[in-house]
């Protein structure tokens, strides 16, 4: 298989060329990419539901939606939190952006690698930006009491943890938040943002959010389109003391909210069964695609709580040569991390995928280190040719009996039930 791809658009931003970009660009082979670049839940929602939405779009599409008080009170009745505490927004990144605006006056921590908006926004309204570097070391895991004190000498006024963290996956207990609160309760924001929050299967309440409604400096960020698989309806929210999430509601547009996050929210009640089957069949393939990947001798996998999984290639391998061979060669797009800081071409983020799917992902690689060892040898052969040259590299096999391979080390961050 061979598709064509232009390959500038992943130099173009620092963040994933858009799947709609992509995929035109490939013509008609862009309709059967095997995504592993977008985070998103491949289980929800279920084909009887998109049934649902395509049987009623004409009227979705049609008419304006109700005013974001409306579906935010939906949502807050499904979670079980008070409305006056949330704030709904058009995608996350439309609260960092107000954030921003409003909270932060001169000052924000983030522990980098990260999203990228979290260094990005503040940097392009002229904040001082104090990014903590993860050590690759100490398999990216954020130790908190190195993080408060970064903080403090720094003397930032607001601070952000994302747990899990993107793009390792990492996690930090409940009770390790809510030290870092207490910590730092006379900073002017402390921002936790837990767009991945649900995918956690480390512990069964991993949330602050309920902690937020009641402090008078916690912002809890939630992402909507990661864990109900739909990134393009855009839909996100905060939760905040009423003060806080009000005042973020009276400053984001009036119908900022699509009739298809309605129509969404709305569903969400009746499905609450599927969308948590949805979870646990993830956290399953996490643990199953870790196990294929750790197989890989060129691969080291850390442990994740999100729904990807990050790896960094043997010395010597570049990701961008990897993800180039894979898209083109297999219809499998992955997200190379060169251009996140804090990461180096040496990195994929793969985000979890059902057993089927990761067939050919792992195939990919294997062939791509075929076609690179051909290649090395091709070249030193030209110079010299070993009597007794070595076979073509081959994956470990596991010892069936044996106990299942560790994903190289690392540790997660929380506890594993
Ligand atoms: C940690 C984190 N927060 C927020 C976002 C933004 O999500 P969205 O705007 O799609 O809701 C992302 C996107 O990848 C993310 O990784």
């Amino acid at each position: 298989m061979r598709h064509s791809v232009d390959a500038r658009l992943f130099q173009q931003t620092a963040h994933s060329p858009s799947y709609f970009e992509l995929s035109r660009s490939m013509g008609e082979h862009g309709r059967q990419l095997i995504d592993f670049c977008i985070p998103c839940n491949p289980y929800f929602p279920t084909k009887g539901m998109f049934e649902e939405l395509a049987g009623n779009l004409e009227n979705i599409l049609k008419f304006y939606p109700s005013d974001a008080d409306t579906i935010t009170g939906q949502l807050a009745r499904v979670i079980g939190l008070n409305p006056s505490t949330i704030a709904m927004s058009n995608g996350s990144t439309e609260l960092i952006t107000w954030m921003d605006h409003l909270w932060v006056t001169e000052s924000i921590a983030i522990p980098i690698p990260t999203f990228g908006r979290w260094t990005d926004q503040p940097m392009e309204t002229g904040k001082r930006v104090d990014m903590f570097p993860l050590q690759e070391r100490d398999a990216f895991e954020l130790d908190i009491d190195r993080y408060i004190a970064f903080i403090r000498s720094r003397g930032s006024r607001v601070a952000v943890l994302c747990n899990p963290n993107n793009p390792d996956g990492g996690y930090l207990p409940q009770r390790e938040i809510i030290r870092f609160l207490d910590e730092l309760a006379d900073l002017d924001l402390v921002v936790i943002d837990e767009s991945f929050i649900d995918f956690v299967d480390a512990e069964q309440y991993p949330s602050v959010a309920a902690e937020a409604t009641i402090r008078p400096n916690v912002v809890v960020l939630k992402s909507l389109g990661k864990n109900f698989g739909l990134h393009g309806i855009r839909f996100g929210y905060l939760v905040a003391n009423p003060g806080l999430a009000g005042m973020m509601r009276k400053t984001l547009p009036k119908w900022n909210l699509n009739s298809l996050a309605e129509a969404i929210v709305f569903m969400l009640k009746e499905h609450r069964n599927e969308y948590d089957e949805s979870l646990r069949m993830l956290a399953h393939d996490r643990f199953s695609m870790g196990v294929e990947l750790a197989r890989l001798p060129e691969l080291s996998v850390f442990s994740s709580q999100a729904n990807f999984l990050l790896v960094k290639l043997a010395d010597g391998i570049d990701g961008g040569e990897l993800r180039d061979h894979l898209i083109s060669q297999h219809g499998v797009l992955v997200r190379e991390c060169g251009n996140k800081l804090g990461m180096s071409s040496q990195f994929l983020r793969l985000v979890v995928r059902p057993p089927q799917d990761v067939t050919p992902l792992v195939e990919g690689i294997r062939s791509f280190m075929v076609s690179r060892w051909r290649t090395e040898n091709r070249v030193s052969a030209l110079h010299s040719i070993p009597p007794d040259a070595p076979e073509l590299p081959r994956p470990r096999t596991p010892d069936a009996s044996g106990p299942m391979p560790s994903i190289n080390g690392h540790r997660s961050r929380g506890r594993h039930r």
